[in-house]
């Protein structure tokens, strides 16, 4: 008996330690995934909103149907949808964007990260593209209708932290090289 309370009183410790930097909101937040059953890298994205301290439910359903429910137009469309809140989140979006974006509970429908680029959560690997999260407003929002709610491009950091302070500012740079 003294050594089950022992155990749980450790685990509990070490959960705190683990997720004691976390928002307690996120911690609280419970994410449904529609995906394929045999896709690897909707697991990974899984695996990336765990760490972050969302619980996840998942559905091994496909996506296109719910993605159509919830208003995401196919021309944003990715590998999964996830339900948040009321929000949708289509595709490979980093957790904390989806956290900054539940903290501002902006009108919108949610988030997207369309097809799926290499370097986002869940698509790691050699190879590091830029990309943007897209906020999407309005339902059936197509993808020039969206703002750029968060920007990722891997070779402008690299360039900026080689490159001495006088040199053009990143940021500003890397938003006009939309591919
Ligand atoms: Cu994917
Ligand atoms: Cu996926």
């Amino acid at each position: 008996m003294k050594t089950r309370v022992q155990a749980k009183l450790f685990s509990s410790i070490f959960a705190l330690t683990l997720f004691g930097i976390a928002p307690y909101a996120a911690a609280t937040t419970t994410v449904e995934v529609y995906k394929s059953p045999t896709c690897g890298c909707c697991d990974k994205w899984v695996d990336h909103m765990r760490d972050n301290g969302f619980a996840v439910i998942t559905k091994d359903v496909g996506n296109k149907e719910i993605r159509e429910k919830s208003g995401i137009s196919s021309s944003l469309g990715s590998c999964h949808t996830a339900l948040v809140n009321g929000y949708a989140i289509e595709g490979h979006v980093p957790a904390q964007d989806i956290k900054r974006f539940l903290r501002e509970r902006p009108k919108a429908v949610g988030l997207a990260v369309p097809d799926m680029p290499h370097g986002t959560p869940g698509m790691e690997g050699a190879r590091s593209d830029p990309y943007n999260v897209l906020l999407i407003k309005e339902r059936g929002d197509h993808r020039k209708d969206t703002v750029i709610y968060n920007r990722y491009d891997p070779s402008a950091q690299k360039k900026a932290s080689a490159e001495p302070a006088s040199s053009e500012p990143a940021q500003g740079s890397s938003m006009m090289r939309l591919k």
